[in-house]
C-alpha cells in the first residue's frame, strides 16, 4: 500500500514525488524556497517555526548533498535534528525498516526524510507511519527524488524567469538509472516546459513509457542545438558491470559535455548537474567549473527547497 500525499483539503503531508503534483503547489514551494534562500544560504535569521519539531534523516543509501542540506534546513527552522545512518544496516527488509520508523517515531520524531535504494519503499513507509507524522522521500531506486526536481526548477527559474514556456531543455545521460531525472520530467511538464530533449545511448534510456512528448535522440550534437539549459546526469559506473556502457573513454566521447559542444547551445545556456559529477567523464572540468555551470547554485538552493518542505509539511 501506498500513501497519499496529500490530504481532503488537498494539504500536502508527505512529500513522495512531483508525479501529479498540482503547478499551484509546485508554484507554491518554489516561491517560498526562492523567500528562503537568503536565509539557507547566510544562515542569517534562524527561525523557530520547527521549534518543537524532530526531523530525522533516514538514509538506508550513502547521500552527500541531500543529506547534508536537509540537516541544514530543519536546523535553520529550528527543529531537532536526528541522523540516522541506516546504509550500514545488516538487512534491507521492509519489515526492518518499518520496525527503525516506528522505534524512531516512538520518540517523537514528526518527519522523517528517507532515502532508499528499493523503488516504492519510501512511499510504503509513509503508509505505515502515524497519522501525524511526515515523510519526505529523498530519492528511491529509480523512481523519485522530488526535492532535487523542486531545487532543479528553483535554478532554471531564476536564471530563466519563471515562464517556462519559452524553454528548451536537455536532459544528457542515463537516464535509465536516474531518479532525478523522472523527477526533473514531472515538474517540467508540470511547468509547461515548451521542449524537452532526452539524450542517451540506447542502452541507458528508460523504456517505460516516462519519455511520451519528449523529443529523443542518441545524437548530443542534435540535442544540444540551441538549449536553454542542460541538465547532465551522473553516469552510474556500476552500470558498466552490466554491459550498458562499453568503456568511460567510449562515453565522453559520445556523451561528455565539453565546452566545444556546450557551443551549440543557447550562449546564456546554463548547465546543471545533480552531483556527484563524474569529472572527465559525462562532464569537462572547463564545463563542470565554467561561467555556465550552475553546480553549486543548485547546491544553494537544494537547502533552502528543503526548507520550504519541511515547513510545508510541519510548520
Ligand atoms: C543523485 C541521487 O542520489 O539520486 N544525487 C543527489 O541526490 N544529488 C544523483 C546521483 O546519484 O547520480
Amino acid at each position: 500500500m501506498t500513501a497519499a500525499q496529500t490530504d481532503a483539503a488537498g494539504r500536502l503531508r508527505h512529500l513522495l514525488t512531483l508525479d501529479g503534483l498540482p503547478r499551484a503547489a509546485l508554484d507554491a514551494l518554489l516561491d517560498r524556497a526562492q523567500a528562503l534562500a537568503a536565509d539557507a544560504r547566510g544562515g542569517t535569521a534562524r527561525r523557530h517555526v520547527l521549534a518543537g519539531k524532530a526531523v530525522c534523516t533516514l538514509f538506508f543509501e550513502p547521500s552527500t548533498r541531500t543529506r547534508s542540506s536537509f540537516a541544514l534546513a530543519a536546523q535553520r527552522l529550528g527543529a531537532d535534528l536526528l541522523a540516522f545512518d541506516a546504509s550500514t544496516a545488516s538487512t534491507t527488509k521492509g519489515e526492518a525498516d518499518l520496525d527503525t520508523l516506528k522505534t524512531l517515531e516512538a520518540m517523537g520524531v514528526h518527519a522523517f526524510v528517507v532515502r532508499h535504494k528499493r523503488d516504492g519503499a519510501v512511499a510504503e513507509l509513509a503508509a505505515a507511519a502515524a497519522p501525524g507524522t511526515a515523510l519526505v522521500n529523498a530519492g528511491d531506486g529509480r523512481s523519485n527524488h522530488p526535492t532535487q526536481g523542486l531545487l532543479d526548477m528553483l535554478t532554471l527559474r531564476q536564471a530563466k524567469g519563471a515562464d517556462f514556456a519559452p524553454l528548451k531543455v536537455a536532459i544528457v545521460g542515463d537516464v535509465r538509472h536516474s531518479r532525478v531525472a523522472r523527477s526533473d520530467l514531472h515538474a517540467l511538464r508540470a511547468l509547461g516546459c515548451g521542449e524537452i530533449r532526452v539524450c542517451g545511448p540506447a542502452a541507458l534510456l528508460p523504456d517505460d513509457g516516462i519519455l511520451g512528448g519528449c523529443t529523443v535522440t542518441h545524437d548530443l550534437d542534435a540535442a544540444l542545438e540551441g538549449v536553454d539549459a542542460v541538465m547532465m546526469l551522473r553516469l552510474q559506473r556500476e552500470r558498466m558491470a552490466e554491459g550498458l556502457v562499453d568503456s568511460l573513454e567510449d562515453y565522453h566521447r559520445d556523451y561528455g559535455l565539453t565546452a566545444a559542444r556546450l557551443r551549440r547551445a543557447a550562449p546564456d545556456a546554463i548547465v546543471m548537474h545533480p552531483g556527484p559529477m563524474n569529472r572527465g567523464v559525462e562532464i569537462s572540468d572547463a564545463v563542470a567549473d565554467g561561467p555556465q555551470s550552475r553546480v553549486l547554485a543548485q547546491v544553494a538552493n537544494g537547502v533552502a527547497v528543503r526548507m520550504a518542505v519541511l515547513e510545508a509539511l510541519l510548520g
